[in-house]
């Protein structure tokens, strides 16, 4: 099929060069003229397990400007919702795809398909994007097809996640919209849900907050085994096997950072308000999240006065895999210890540059100069930590790395 993308992001990028694998005509509309021209040579502006090997394996189109999509069967929005201060999702990008798209179906007399895959607080491609799109004079349903597809990849998975999905939702306006999306995925054996377009938005969200949920439960029990002594991964193995509560994402420790369950947590918190609802819950995993990053001090002072020590950092990614050092733990420890008087040395094997950014004044090392430090802070479980020689060593794992058990002060945060 004949497929535009509105936004070469992280989304974007993934879901154009894993569609062009599949056999389909892809173009990125893309206004960053970097990033653009990244796409036309093949490359990512980001890291991505398999992406970089992908890009150069099949053939992608890149345009800074609109008007080439006049031809496509299909209209990805895959465009940025950062979240203002109080929370809520600035749709300004969405809302400039939409007007792009709406010149462009003004000049066409033929049937397409718009599908918001950015993820949007409920209600927004009902109430923002469709009245843009109509300010073609033409109508939804009537002359173009209208979807909201949410997107479940896991960031230093994505490729996989686009190729091997547990399920796609397809939120459409009416039938012949949801049908022509599908044509996409055809050749898929996986599970549909079909539904209108904000239960579709909500499910997205749904999804994140309630892994966001998880993991502040499991962190939570994890504070408290800390208090009784018991190892809080013991406890999750016996949770695991339940299939009602599952084994995934009860690794207690730091909590969770990214771009993506914070984010859409303060979204659908913010959404919740709005609509006069006050989400408890939610709010209370979002405030424990926030106090989870700073146990480490709190363990810390306990060992070693942190005024004038050196502190090491193993891991500033927010997670391993991935450059993204997006709302990670580590900020908040960085920012909390120099706070407090202590000088910080780091070592990741991709964050460093990104990290630099937000704290030139951190001496950036090797893992092995970081464990020289007077006391070491696990903040991201990259494989490689589980090679090193933590013999001697004073010890705060944020991530449960097995092998630093054997230092000679240990304490994990939620064990
Ligand atoms: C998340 C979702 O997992 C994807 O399904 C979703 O598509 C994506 O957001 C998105 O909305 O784009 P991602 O942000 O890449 O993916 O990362 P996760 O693997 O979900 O991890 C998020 C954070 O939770 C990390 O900081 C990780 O360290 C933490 N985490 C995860 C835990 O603290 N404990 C766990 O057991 C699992």
């Amino acid at each position: 099929m004949k497929v535009s993308i509105i936004g070469a992001g992280y989304v974007g990028l993934v879901t154009g060069a894993c569609l062009a694998r599949m056999g389909n005509d892809v173009l990125l509309v893309e206004s960053d003229c970097g990033r653009a021209e990244a796409v036309r040579c093949s490359k990512a502006s980001f890291y991505e397990e398999g992406l970089d090997e992908l890009l150069a394996s099949v053939e992608l189109e890149a345009d800074e400007d609109c008007r080439r999509i006049r031809d496509s069967q299909l209209i990805f929005i895959c465009v940025g919702t950062p979240c203002n201060h109080d929370g809520e999702m600035v749709l300004e990008q969405v809302a400039a795809a939409a007007r792009d798209i709406s010149e462009v179906l003004r000049q066409r007399d033929d049937y397409c398909v718009v599908v918001v895959k950015s993820t949007v607080p409920p209600g927004t491609t009902e109430e923002t994007v469709i009245p843009v799109l109509e300010h073609s004079g033409r109508k939804a349903g009537r002359d173009f097809g209208v979807c909201m597809a949410p997107e479940f990849l896991r960031e230093g998975k994505a490729v996989y996640d686009f190729m091997n999905p547990m399920r796609l939702v397809i939120g459409e306006y009416d039938t012949r919209s949801g049908n022509t999306l599908l044509e996409l995925f055809r050749d898929f054996k996986t599970p549909v849900v079909r539904s209108n377009l904000r239960t579709a938005e909500m499910i997205k969200l749904a999804a994140n907050v309630f892994l966001a949920t998880k993991i502040s439960y499991i962190n939570e029990i994890g504070n408290i085994c800390k208090k009784l002594n018991i190892d809080t991964y013991e406890v999750a193995r016996g949770l695991a096997y339940d299939d009602r509560i599952g084994g995934q994402f009860l690794n207690a420790g730091l909590g969770f950072g990214g771009s993506c369950l914070p984010k859409d947590l303060r979204a659908l918190i913010a959404s919740a308000r709005q609509y006069g609802y006050q989400p408890h819950i939610l709010e209370e995993v979002q405030r424990l999240n926030k106090s989870q990053a700073l146990k480490p001090l709190e363990l810390l002072a306990r060992h070693i006065r942190l005024n004038g020590a050196t502190v090491g950092l193993l891991g500033l990614a927010f997670k391993p895999e991935t450059d993204d050092i997006r709302d990670s733990r580590a900020i908040a420890i960085t920012a909390a210890l120099l706070n407090e008087g202590a000088a910080v040395k780091a070592y990741d094997p991709m964050a460093v540059e990104n990290f630099k950014k937000l704290f030139p004044q951190v001496a950036y090392t090797t893992a092995g100069d970081v464990l020289e430090s007077d006391a070491v802070i696990i903040v991201t479980e990259w494989p490689e930590f589980n090679n090193l020689d933590y013999g001697g060593r004073i010890v705060i794992d944020g991530r449960r790395v097995e092998k630093a058990r054997v230092a000679r002060i240990y304490e994990g945060v939620c064990w």
